[in-house]
């Protein structure tokens, strides 16, 4: 059986930005053509979304952008099950199993859990993101996947998902696989605008979706040192050189530290370098973007929910059979 290779992305936004694309799209392509002949399912996190977006035309739209952004960067969806697991009943029905052999104090451990806890009162947060991880559990599960590639963030979770495939082995014979997690490396934490990780939260990042005039403002907004143009700079030290580091080749990057230790550099200059750099870069994703249609991804996910719907209804027949829900 060939291996199979599973991970959900999570629509809570309408796009995309360069800190998600180095951390995480770039990654996934890589890691795709890497195992060239492994079954990968890439589904549309959208149950888990929903955990805080109650906003239906946003996350109606902000999942067909997901995928739409993935194919821009390189992602050949055709090659992947790309789905809803809203689509599979399998999902939720694997849920409610697993919700009736778990306890709350597993999932009080959960980092989910601890970070609505940390936001709010207890009682403010709901009952699906308490048990987020087990829908995530279920998501995994049911397909027998063998390798779960998440970020750090997720590991705890994916190892939640590892305690009840073997619990639910060892209690009713062997059902299913004991999937392995594969966390992403953190090499490339890319800074945001204002040196601080990139995230959508402190407003510092740089749209994959981004018009020009709105990169050029952002760029300009990059502080940099009270320096003159002669002297000596640190290119470590400079948050206009590690956005721009992402875009260059090691000869690059060579030839752009000794033009920052030599002095001469003006920060104007290096922001202009940055400038181009990053519409060289999105230009094609956005061209490529705007050619593709909702109707081309929703065709997709409809054609893959059936494959993926056979797929799961064996799994969840097999189970509820050896739980006593199957009566003849
Ligand atoms: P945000 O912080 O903007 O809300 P998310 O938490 O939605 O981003 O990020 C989704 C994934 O993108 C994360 O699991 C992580 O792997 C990757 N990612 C996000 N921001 C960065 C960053 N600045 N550098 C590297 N990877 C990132
Ligand atoms: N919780 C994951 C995230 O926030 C998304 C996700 C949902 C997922 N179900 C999954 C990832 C199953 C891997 C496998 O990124």
């Amino acid at each position: 059986m060939k291996k199979r290779i599973l991970t959900g992305l999570k629509p809570t936004d309408s796009q995309l930005h360069l800190g998600n694309y180095f951390g995480t799209v770039k990654p996934f392509i890589e890691m795709s053509e890497t195992y060239k002949d492994a079954e990968i399912f890439l589904f549309l996190a959208n149950m888990h979304a929903f955990t805080e977006l109650h906003d239906a035309q946003a996350l109606r739209q902000n999942s067909l952008n997901i995928l739409k952004l993935y194919a821009a960067c390189g992602a050949d969806l055709s090659r992947y099950f790309i789905y809803s697991p809203a689509d599979v009943p399998g999902h939720a029905q694997l849920t409610r199993v697993f919700d009736c052999l778990t306890i709350m104090g597993t999932m009080e451990r959960m980092h989910s859990y601890k970070e609505a806890l940390d936001k709010g009162k207890k009682w403010e947060i709901s009952v699906g993101t308490f048990c987020y991880p087990i829908l995530m559990a279920a998501d995994i599960l049911l397909y027998d996947a063998d390798v779960v590639p998440v970020g750090k963030d997720q590991k705890q979770h994916v190892e939640y998902a590892r305690d009840m495939a073997q619990k639910f082995n060892r209690q009713y014979g062997e059902t299913f696989k004991v999937p392995d997690v594969s966390i992403r490396d953190e090499v490339a934490i890319v800074p945001g605008i204002d040196g601080r990780k990139m995230s959508k939260s402190y407003n510092n990042y740089i749209g994959l979706l981004d018009d020009e005039k709105t990169i050029l403002k952002k760029v300009k907004q990059i502080p940099t040192s009270v320096q003159t143009v002669e002297e000596s700079k640190n290119p470590d030290e400079c948050n206009v050189y590690k956005i721009t580091k992402l875009f260059l080749t090691a000869e690059e990057d060579a030839a752009l530290r000794k033009r920052y230790l030599a002095g001469g550099l003006s920060f104007k200059d290096a922001k202009d370098h940055l400038y181009e750099k990053i519409i060289s870069f999105l230009k094609p994703i956005q061209e490529k973007y705007a050619k593709i249609s909702d109707k081309e991804i929703i065709t997709l996910l409809e054609k893959n929910a059936k494959i993926v719907n056979e797929i799961a209804k064996k799994k969840i027949d097999e189970i509820y059979a050896k739980i006593g829900f199957k009566l003849a």
